[in-house]
């Protein structure tokens, strides 16, 4: 059994990890500053740090003693990065470097969040992590940026690290009410209320969309596969699905026929991301991923379950709480 520390663990994906790392018998300690995470996300048996990533002090007390540390907290907004830039970056990359500073010298292996949106409009598909890297916005550019540091990590300062670039994450805990929230939670939530949808441009713009669960799993198995060389890896399927695929079979899983409103096209969208997953499968052992139409069929059962939280409303099952640092 080991401890483990998750940056972000209240939010969508980092409560998924959080579950499944204490369902495997480790110990888990969450850093978060509930931002846009939810302590009722918070794992029963974990302990909660609320505190902000980029304060080095808050960092260095929540790596005490912990055998590796997934990061995952971030501001992970395309359009809060345009918006509020500095802001973002220091979230989305100085923080890391934090923490890799924080982690120098312990041993502590390190698996961060990057993202799909470091490719940018690169052209040939399906992407490859060998692939051209030109990302088209802010986060992009923070989330490659962490590559770069993670190797800088690896060669200079001997950390262990993997990045995951995640394309488009779903499933259950995404937030349908978030301005930032993915395209399946708003599609779901608005067609269960047989609410229109706004599509911006022709809806033929495709995603590779992955289910939190086969997420979960490449995070579980990157730890082991931390290195100095500083790997990076697509979590993907392999799959693209248009936005107008999308809404069709929402639509059909909700019963009902989606009144769709175009919008004018996203400047700067990107047209079509589809990755290659055979690099994961291969160095992390991954098996085939869960089909889009199951995992729909699970977030719209959550949404229909009234989006139940993690933990019991007292959180009877912290083991811990001990705020850190509060506010930024
Ligand atoms: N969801 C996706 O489709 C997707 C795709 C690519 C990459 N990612 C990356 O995966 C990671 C997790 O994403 P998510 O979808 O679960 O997002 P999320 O917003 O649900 O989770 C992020 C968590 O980080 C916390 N956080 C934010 N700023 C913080 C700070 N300064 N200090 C401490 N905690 C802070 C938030 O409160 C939240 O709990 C992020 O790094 C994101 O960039 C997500």
């Amino acid at each position: 059994m080991a401890t483990f520390l998750v940056t972000g663990g209240c939010g969508f994906i980092g409560s998924h990890l959080c579950a499944a790392l204490r369902a495997n018998g480790h110990g888990v300690r969450v850093l978060d500053d509930l931002s846009s995470g939810s302590e009722a996300n918070l794992v029963p048996g974990s302990t909660f740090l609320l505190g902000d990533v980029c304060q080095p002090m808050a960092l260095r007390e929540a790596l005490d003693g912990v055998d590796g540390c997934y990061h995952l907290a971030a501001i992970a907004s395309v359009q809060r990065g345009e918006r509020e830039w500095l802001v973002t970056h220091r979230t989305n990359l100085s923080a890391t470097v934090a923490l890799f500073e924080a982690a120098r010298g312990r041993g502590i292996p390190v698996v961060y969040a990057s993202s799909a949106a470091v490719y940018g409009s690169t052209g040939a598909l399906p992407l490859h992590e060998d692939s051209v890297v030109r990302p088209l916005s802010a986060y992009g550019a923070d989330k490659l940026g962490c590559e770069q540091h993670a190797r800088v990590a690896g060669h200079v300062h001997g950390i262990p690290t993997v990045g995951l670039r995640f394309f488009n994450v779903f499933g259950p805990r995404q937030d349908p009410t978030s301005p930032y929230s993915g395209v399946i939670s708003i599609f779901c939530d608005r067609l269960l209320r047989t609410q229109a949808l706004n599509i911006f441009g022709d809806g033929q713009q495709t995603r590779d969309f992955i289910f939190v669960e086969d997420v979960v799993r490449a995070l579980l198995a990157a730890m082991a596969r931390a290195d100095t060389t500083a790997p990076v890896f697509n979590i993907c399927t392999g799959q693209g699905t248009s936005v107008l695929q999308l809404a069709a079979l929402v639509a059909d899983l909700c019963g009902v026929k989606a009144e769709i409103i175009h919008q004018p096209a996203r400047a700067g969208e990107v047209r079509h991301s589809i990755g290659s997953p055979l690099r994961a499968r291969e160095y992390l052992g991954l098996g085939s991923t869960v089909a889009i139409r199951d995992g729909l069929e699970a977030t719209l059962a959550w949404m229909r379950e009234g989006r139940p939280g993690l933990a019991p409303s007292a959180h009877s099952g912290l083991s811990a709480r001990a705020p850190i640092r509060q506010g930024r």
